[in-house]
């Protein structure tokens, strides 16, 4: 198979990251017979810094005709500036909605060998498997009208929280087709005991989980869900929620893991084209020294070629290659370890270079992805 995949490596550890996923992919090309051709292009605070745009339009034009995205990460202290006319995040917040990219896929599972380096307790994490379907393009973040004022005796600030059916209708939909090839249960996360938009989405949502025989809906607060994802994790299945809470719950479920470092994503629209990228930031602390964890943006690579490419096995040969360098011990610093960006890339080639494992060589279940 050929297929155009652009490359955004964007700011911070991000080129690192991107870097080693890019590696990932050319060693399952080689094996599997496909042809990949690549493409760079700027996004965030480089682009801002290069062409005074966070999202360039020669960078947008090339996602349109892209078979699929990879971001690193955008952002940085040098661009925080809060009164900045332009921020890093503008441009992958522009390139989410512009493609539509309404669904945002985070699964989060918890590597056996890993559960030591999570500060949550281990009796916890045995079992847990969870795909938080995050909603991309609306709410908080785009919600219009957005300013800020001065009044006689001070300033005031105001974003707008808004849905309409249609957008809760289409990525409640997405969760209840993801559950119904998994335990069939999805959890919706709102705030309906106060917020307008969130009672909406509770009635859309029940219409929706009624056209799915085999998915059981249920809904919870998001204080009460923020709470139970820590002490009961395993209980859940797939988490259907609103942008912001999205946001907040998918870091609060990455301590889960051990590590931010481990966590994949990809976000889809109505088609095929769809954006991959770890869920980690751009960690300006450690960047350029090499001590990046690689295995998010490689996870998001395998979830590129599962969802945009229609490459499962490929997948799967993926994730289970990182599945196996974590169980021989491969560790970043962010995991305890001392491995480098590049060890760690190169210790899930070298297990890909393997002849295909044996079919006791790890759990029946996929490890990470869908
Ligand atoms: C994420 C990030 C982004 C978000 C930022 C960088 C705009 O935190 O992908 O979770 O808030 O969506
Ligand atoms: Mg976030």
């Amino acid at each position: 198979m050929k297929a155009r995949i652009v490359l955004l490596p964007g700011d911070g550890i991000g080129p690192e990251v991107v870097a080693e996923a890019r590696v990932v992919l050319n060693v399952v090309a080689a094996a599997f017979g496909h042809e990949w051709s690549y493409s760079e292009h700027l996004i965030g605070g480089c682009a801002i810094d290069r062409t005074g745009q966070a999202l360039p339009t020669e960078t947008l034009a090339a996602c349109r005709q892209a078979d699929a995205i990879l971001l690193g990460a955008v952002g940085g202290p040098q661009w925080d500036d809060p009164s900045a006319e332009l921020r890093p995040e503008d441009g992958l917040l522009a390139l989410r909605r512009k493609l539509d990219l309404f669904g945002n896929l985070r699964p989060v599972k918890v590597h056996p060998a890993l559960a030591a380096a999570s500060p949550v307790k281990n009796n916890r994490l045995a079992g847990v498997d969870i795909l938080v379907v995050r909603e991309l393009t609306s709410g908080l973040y785009f919600g219009q009208p957005r300013w800020r004022e001065t009044l006689s005796d001070g300033v005031r600030a105001v974003d707008t929280l808004s849905y309409t059916d249609a957008e809760i209708r289409r990525v409640v939909r997405l969760a209840c087709r993801l559950a119904s090839a998994r335990r069939g249960l999805v959890t919706s996360i709102d705030k309906a005991n106060v917020l307008e938009s969130s009672r909406l989405w509770r009635n859309v949502a029940d219409d929706v989980a009624g056209e799915f025989s085999d998915v059981t809906l249920e809904h919870q607060l998001i204080d009460s869900a923020a709470m139970r994802l820590i002490s009961d994790p395993a209980e859940f299945d797939v988490i259907v929620t609103q942008n912001m809470f999205g946001d907040i719950l998918t870091d609060e479920a990455s301590v889960l893991t051990g590590s931010l470092g481990m966590l994949p994503s990809a976000s889809l629209g109505a088609n095929n084209l769809g954006l991959y990228e770890p869920v980690h930031g751009s960690a300006p602390d450690i960047a350029g020294e090499g001590k990046a964890n690689p295995v998010g943006a490689i996870l998001s690579a395998a979830m590129l070629l599962r969802h945009s490419l229609g490459l499962v096995d490929e997948a799967e040969v993926v994730e289970r290659a990182v599945y196996q360098a974590i169980e021989d011990g491969a560790r970043t610093h962010d995991l305890g370890g001392d491995l480098a960006t590049r060890a760690m890339g190169a210790a899930v080639c070298e297990i890909l270079d393997r002849p295909y494992p044996a079919a006791d060589w790890l759990p029946a279940r996929r490890f990470l992805c869908l």
